[in-house]
């Protein structure tokens, strides 16, 4: 995983400044304690506009605004300290450093798998899927495509976990935990990833650098800013799924 700029620190910083009005507040009028929640939305009002000041996305705003009244409330519930730990648990062996890699889970659907089945040579060629989630693009593709070898990388654990274990039974399937950044891209013939816009840049000097020239690169839904692609394919799913497809070293 390549170090990127991690949106962890202004986060902090923005939820640590909120909590000084909040708290200034609270020495200033004790009698304010019985109202937590009051006090929680005032931080998180704090937060969020803090985060604006940084310039962080707009979406950072609402998970601002929202993360302590909601921590406020859930505490409510009673809940043993281990099921906190647990979940975080849970959310990080799933997502794992999303902070880094900018690349959240979210899955290619059936009628996009198909889609790219249809962009696959009638030779058996070896394709890569970066970023595998829980493998069932590849499992998709093997069933249409029992002669092609298709590999799967993917670094977060139990989505790894789920793909090894769903896809052990089908011979021209490898799943391979760990980092696709480093693994090279020369040996395929068309390369998969559905990503996010944050590495498609990094993505292209990959590319450009490693894939053969008749290689085919597919980005479902983010485009290589600057870059023409070669063709774009429109999917009749209902998100209106859109590949971008490019030949970085033709
Ligand atoms: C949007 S999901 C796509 C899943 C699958 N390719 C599909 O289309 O259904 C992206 C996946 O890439 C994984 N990922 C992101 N960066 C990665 C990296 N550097 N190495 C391996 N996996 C990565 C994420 O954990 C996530 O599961």
């Amino acid at each position: 995983m390549k170090p990127a700029e991690t949106p962890l620190r202004h986060a902090l910083v923005a939820q640590v400044l909120g909590a000084v009005p909040a708290a200034l507040i609270l020495m200033l009028f004790p009698a304010l304690a019985d109202h937590l929640l009051a006090i929680a939305g005032a931080q998180g009002l704090c937060a969020a506009l803090i985060s604006h000041l940084l310039r962080d996305p707009p979406w950072w705003r609402p998970i601002h605004l929202g993360f302590m009244p909601l921590a406020v409330l859930a505490s409510g519930l009673g809940l043993p300290s281990w099921a906190w730990l647990a979940g975080f648990a849970m959310l990080l062996l799933t997502f794992w450093r999303t902070d880094r890699s900018r690349v959240p889970l979210y899955l290619t659907n059936a009628l996009a798998g198909k889609a790219l089945a249809g962009l696959l040579p009638a030779a058996p060629v070896a394709v890569v899927d970066l970023g595998c989630g829980d493998g069932g693009l590849l499992r998709r593709l093997a069933r249409e495509r029992p002669d092609c070898r298709l590999v799967g990388f993917e670094h977060a654990p139990l989505p790894w976990a789920w793909a090894w274990l769903s896809c052990r039974r089908l011979p021209n399937v490898e799943i391979r935990f760990g980092d696709f950044w480093s693994h090279p891209l020369d040996g395929y013939a068309l390369v998969y990833a559905f990503l996010s816009p944050a590495p498609m840049q990094q993505l292209w000097s990959k590319a450009t650098a490693e894939m053969k020239p008749d290689a085919l690169l597919v980005s479902n839904s983010f485009d290589v800013p600057g870059i023409q692609p070669e063709r774009t394919v429109e999917v009749a799913d209902s998100r209106r799924t859109r590949f971008y497809c490019y030949r970085p070293a033709g």
